[in-house]
């Protein structure tokens, strides 16, 4: 049975795709910092669950340890934070939490699982941001380590292709999961950002979670694909 890592498996797209994934017969794992969350998650889609801390170099040693035997299929790069602040607010703590969450944890993460993912010529799919191609204010640190994921996507498709390990990203637009209450907006800012987003958005409405996971696994399922960002975003990206 095909095994696959999801981080970040206990919410959101992570969730959707951990949900996808069993239904289509792999071993899922999933991931993410919360004891409760991760239990209830696994509970529910029937998973195995991992309390990691992708920030903590200790718990991604755990958490790689747990292929080393058997290999790793598919990696899910997904789990990240993200809080919109002007730059003038950001602190030194804020700096390393993004930096560490969002860029260095899925690049241990794949720097451990590479013999691993070899083992089964496995495949790498990072979750980024379309943040990274249209610019938004008071998004400068996330959308900085969104765009670090697409650059280190290409440079390690590159460079892992003869071990027959793909990489590859997908970079959602909007998506309606429980991340826009976690940016530090009030609740009246949200209501107008949603409403002014469905405005501009070809499709008229936000991503479902389950509308990611339906690209993620494609692209983990497209053999001949490596190196590859393919943009989800509802059409956003033609206007
Ligand atoms: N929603 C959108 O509109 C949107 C748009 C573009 C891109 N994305 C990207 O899509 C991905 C999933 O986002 P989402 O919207 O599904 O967000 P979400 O519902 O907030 O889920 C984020 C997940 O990441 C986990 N996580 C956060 N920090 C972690 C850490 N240090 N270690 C391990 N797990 C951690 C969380 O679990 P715990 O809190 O339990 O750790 C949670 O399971 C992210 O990479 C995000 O940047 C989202």
């Amino acid at each position: 049975m095909k095994r696959v890592l999801v981080t970040g498996g206990n919410s959101g797209i992570g969730y959707a795709t951990a949900g996808l994934f069993k239904q289509r017969g792999y071993d899922v794992t999933i991931c993410g910092r919360s004891s409760q969350r991760v239990a209830e998650a696994a509970g529910n889609l029937g998973v195995e669950g991992i309390v990691a801390d992708i920030s903590n170099p200790d718990h991604i040693e755990i958490l790689a340890a747990c292929f080393s035997g058997g290999g790793l299929d598919v990696l899910v790069n997904n789990a990240a934070i993200a809080r919109f602040m002007p730059i003038t607010a950001h602190t030194l703590a804020d700096y390393n939490e993004f930096l560490n969450v969002n860029i260095r944890g899925p690049l241990l993460l794949i720097q451990k699982l590479v013999p691993a993912l070899a083992k089964k010529r496995g495949v790498i799919v990072n979750v980024s941001s379309v943040i990274t191609n249209n610019g938004l204010p008071n998004a400068s640190l996330y959308a900085a380590t969104k765009g670090a994921v697409d650059g280190f996507t290409r440079s390690l498709s590159l460079e892992l292709a003869p071990q027959g390990i793909r990489v590859n990203c997908v970079s959602p637009g909007a998506v309606d999961t429980p991340l826009i209450g976690k940016l530090g907006l009030k609740p009246e800012q949200i209501n107008e950002i949603k409403a002014h987003q469905e405005t501009v958005i070809p499709l008229g409405r936000y991503a479902i979670s389950e509308e990611i996971a339906q690209v993620i696994l494609s692209q983990a399922e497209s053999t001949y694909v490596t190196g590859s960002i393919w943009t989800v975003d509802g059409g956003v990206g033609a206007t």
